[in-house]
């Protein structure tokens, strides 16, 4: 397929998974490859797109053609994502951004102590980077897409989403242990705000990217 529809556009694309430091040797984190949002990356290049990647803690080849930006925490995947989209036509947030963090981040590795139970675990609120983009978009034809991972109730959480987080495209998708996450292939519903719903079977992950950039380029 060489369908040149995203010729002289900018996409921005989020993929892989954010930590969020313990300590020096600790953090919290998610099983996220990269492997859907480089495979959005990749079909951006091949329909002629200038694409910026926002990595986040992958071990992927840079795509051939994309500028790529490693990031390692949500909130420089936020100051990337952010500088990226001023001027892009459309951002797809396929990056799973850690909702929380931990409260205190401790310069020296926290050590177990003999006989003490261990201290819990106090988490603060990261930024809604989606929701952000969406809200504060720097033009009003920027196309804003997000993904979310579901491990029940899949359709009406993706639905509630989409209407929360105020993006045009939102791509559900059934996530658990060996689903989606790290795996080839991947399926999803694509949610439109205009009530548009595109189920998309299970297959290599270029193809569900496909068929997101299709929608994408139908709003640019
Ligand atoms: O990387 P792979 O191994 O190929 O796996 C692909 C995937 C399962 C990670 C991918 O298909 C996927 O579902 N990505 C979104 C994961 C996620 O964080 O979903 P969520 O439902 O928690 O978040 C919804 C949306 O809001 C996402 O677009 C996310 O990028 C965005 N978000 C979430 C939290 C936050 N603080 N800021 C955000 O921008």
């Amino acid at each position: 397929r060489v369908a040149a529809d995203l010729a002289g556009r900018h996409v921005v694309v989020s993929a892989g998974g954010t930590r969020e430091p313990l300590d020096p040797v600790r953090f919290l984190g998610n099983r996220s490859s990269g492997k859907q949002g480089y495979a959005l990356a990749r079909t951006a290049v091949a329909r002629g797109a200038r694409v910026t990647l926002v990595a986040a803690n992958t071990e992927l080849p840079d795509p051939a053609g994309a500028d790529v930006v490693r990031v390692t925490t949500a909130h420089q995947m936020r100051e990337a994502v952010l500088k990226a989209a001023a001027d892009a036509d459309a951002v797809v947030m396929a990056a799973a951004v850690a909702d929380f963090r931990p409260a205190h981040y401790a310069e020296g590795k926290i050590k177990k102590k003999d006989g003490e139970e261990p201290a819990p675990l106090e988490l603060v609120r990261n930024p809604d980077i989606l929701a952000e983009l969406s809200a504060d978009r720097p033009h009003p034809g920027q196309v804003v897409a997000g993904f979310a991972a579901e491990t029940d109730d899949v359709l009406a959480n993706g639905r509630a989403k989409l209407a929360r987080k105020e993006c045009d495209l939102l791509v559900v998708n059934e996530v658990g242990e060996r689903k989606a996450f790290g795996s080839e292939e991947n399926e999803a519903v694509i949610l439109g705000a205009d009530g548009e719903e595109t189920p998309v079977p299970y297959g290599p992950k270029e193809a569900l990217a496909d068929v997101v950039w299709d929608r994408v380029a139908r709003r640019l």
